[in-house]
């Protein structure tokens, strides 16, 4: 490789995001995002609606980063590409674009796992805010993984050994966040809502019990029940009751699942002996979160480790940072490599892959 500079395009379609980062020796120099508006009206995302807007948007996102990056496509190393989990339609449009991209340029084509992108976002150059400064962790580490479908305690051992530690046995944080905002009349997706409501809100006004599930591992279904029955019950009494009490119904809600996350990685810290803790995943965008863990570790003296809001939720340059680690080791995809709707973490390669080393 020399000292020559390596261009990698990163494409990522795994939900309702389209994303292309161009990444220049881990450094990003465009990191494109195309939300996707159509979701809104049906309160959650419509997986068919979502596959045809990637495939409305790619080429437009692709070209974005491109001139944004200043390159042109023939100066690409390779195409990292999100193949897992997610949605399966959604994620076909990205691998099937990355394919053909790969091909008719004839450079690798990379396979990332989604949640391990979200983890490597920390090795981005200008990824973390550590009270002020900027810093990468340094392996093991431990990542609380918190986004729409996950919410797991992961170990990361390098950036290709990740070890789950404990993870939810039903509803995902994002998940717990979105319900609870449609029950509170808040529109899709609701995180950044409640986020925003609970800021005028009193965290303290209602009391949610906390779960109690053994271990590393989370449950929120419960908590998601709690906030049902409150509703239902006060609503009889005053009709009037979610709009009267709004901000402090979200923001007591969230403090419920904020408390249970900081213990769980409290015990998880306690358990392992390992003081850097890092958040990935779109519920680590939550302001509150970040405050609370910041504090939480100046308090416990551990090393915290939050990416950039940009690198928080769903985006493309995560994607294109694990595919460069992936390009440096010589670990590339064959064409066989196809969208996995289910993918651990842990997992060892189930697409057939290449080492050229
Ligand atoms: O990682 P992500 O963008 O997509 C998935 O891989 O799922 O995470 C999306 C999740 C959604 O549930 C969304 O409501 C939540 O992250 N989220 C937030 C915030 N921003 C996004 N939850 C709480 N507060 C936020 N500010
Ligand atoms: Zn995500």
């Amino acid at each position: 490789m020399g000292n020559k500079p390596v261009y990698i395009l990163g494409i990522e379609s795994s939900c309702d995001d389209t994303s292309a980062a161009v990444l220049c020796n881990g450094k990003v120099l465009a990191n494109i995002v195309a939300g996707q508006e159509v979701h809104r009206q049906y309160g959650g995302v419509v997986p068919e609606l979502a596959s045809r807007a990637h495939q409305a948007h790619i080429i437009p996102v692709v070209h974005e980063a491109l001139a944004l990056a200043n390159i042109t496509k023939n100066q690409l190393d390779a195409v990292a590409v999100t193949y897992g989990p997610g949605l399966s339609g959604p994620l076909l449009v990205g691998v099937s674009f990355a394919k053909g991209l790969s091909q008719s340029l004839q450079i690798p084509l990379i396979g990332v796992h989604h949640m391990q992108a979200h983890i490597l976002s920390h090795f981005i150059d200008d990824a973390n805010i550590v009270e002020g400064s900027l810093s990468h962790p340094q392996f093991p580490f431990l990542c609380l993984t918190v986004s729409g479908g996950h919410t797991q305690i992961v170990r990361v051992s390098s950036p290709f050994d990740f070890e789950i530690l404990g993870e939810t046995i039903d509803d995902a944080a994002g998940e717990a966040f979105d319900k609870g905002a449609k029950m509170l009349g808040l529109p899709y997706p609701g995180g950044p809502e409640v986020d925003k409501i609970s800021q005028s809100g009193n965290p303290h006004a209602f009391h949610f019990p906390e779960p109690s599930v053994q271990g590393l591992d989370f449950s929120f279904s419960g908590l998601k029940t709690s906030l049902l029955y409150l509703i239902r019950d006060k609503v009889k009494e005053n009709a009037d009751f979610i709009d009267r009490n709004r901000a402090d119904l979200a923001a007591s809600f969230q403090k419920a699942i904020i408390t249970v996350l900081i213990r769980k990685l409290q015990a998880a810290v306690q358990r392992t002996g390992i003081q850097q803790v890092a958040l990935a995943g779109g519920v680590s965008a939550n302001s509150a979160l970040r405050y609370q863990l910041v504090m939480h570790a100046r308090e416990h003296h551990w090393q915290v480790f939050i990416p950039k809001p940009a690198y928080s939720t769903d985006n493309a340059a995560m994607v294109a940072m694990a595919g460069y680690m992936r390009y440096k080791k010589g670990i590339f995809s064959s064409l066989y490599l196809s969208a996995q709707a289910r993918l651990p973490i842990d997992e060892k390669e189930t697409n057939p892959t290449k080492t050229d080393t």
